[in-house]
């Protein structure tokens, strides 16, 4: 997607996400906006959700589209668990260069997992989303995505 337009679409996904979860205190629900939301407005998202921080260091499946997604993932397994270990941003532009990636499908080629934390700045979860091609995602799609998960920040 070229680069303007990809900022452009963020900037409307984006407004649409705050106005849509203006008022909601629900965690669970206002992923499932977010993720929702998302995968239908940008045709490189093959996969798009969360996983949820459900024990020290295990992440479980959360609200998602897309194929099948793995259910449980040790943070020492994959980018999930990479970004969620970190606590930072991971882009990955060819998935089957990343050592210990986790194939919950085999479409899947490049991804972006993003860390989300609460009002104590606590790891709660990641926002996991793949793409169907090479080199998908980039510092547009970080940028708008960190901003895009601090809305969950006051959810519970
Ligand atoms: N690819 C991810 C696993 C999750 S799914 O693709 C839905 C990873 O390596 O963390």
């Amino acid at each position: 997607m070229e680069r303007k337009q990809k900022e452009e679409t963020y900037r409307q996904v984006t407004d649409q996400i705050r106005a849509t979860l203006e008022g909601e205190r629900d965690l669970i629900a206002s992923m499932a906006t977010i993720a929702c939301l998302l995968h239908h407005r940008f045709d490189y998202f093959f996969w798009t959700g969360f996983y949820r921080v459900v024990a020290p260091r295990e992440l479980l499946i959360g609200p998602y589209q897309g194929t099948l997604g793995c259910l449980h993932i040790s943070f020492d397994r994959g980018v999930c668990g990479a970004a969620a270990r970190q606590e930072e941003t991971i882009i990955v532009p060819d998935v089957h260069q990343f050592a210990g990636h986790i194939a919950c499908d085999p479409n899947s080629k490049s991804e972006i997992v993003v860390p989300v934390f609460n009002e104590r700045d606590e790891l709660i979860a990641v926002l996991d989303v793949d793409s169907d091609q090479y080199d998908a995602f980039d510092e547009v799609d970080k940028r708008h995505l960190e901003e895009i998960v601090t809305f969950l920040r006051d959810k519970t």
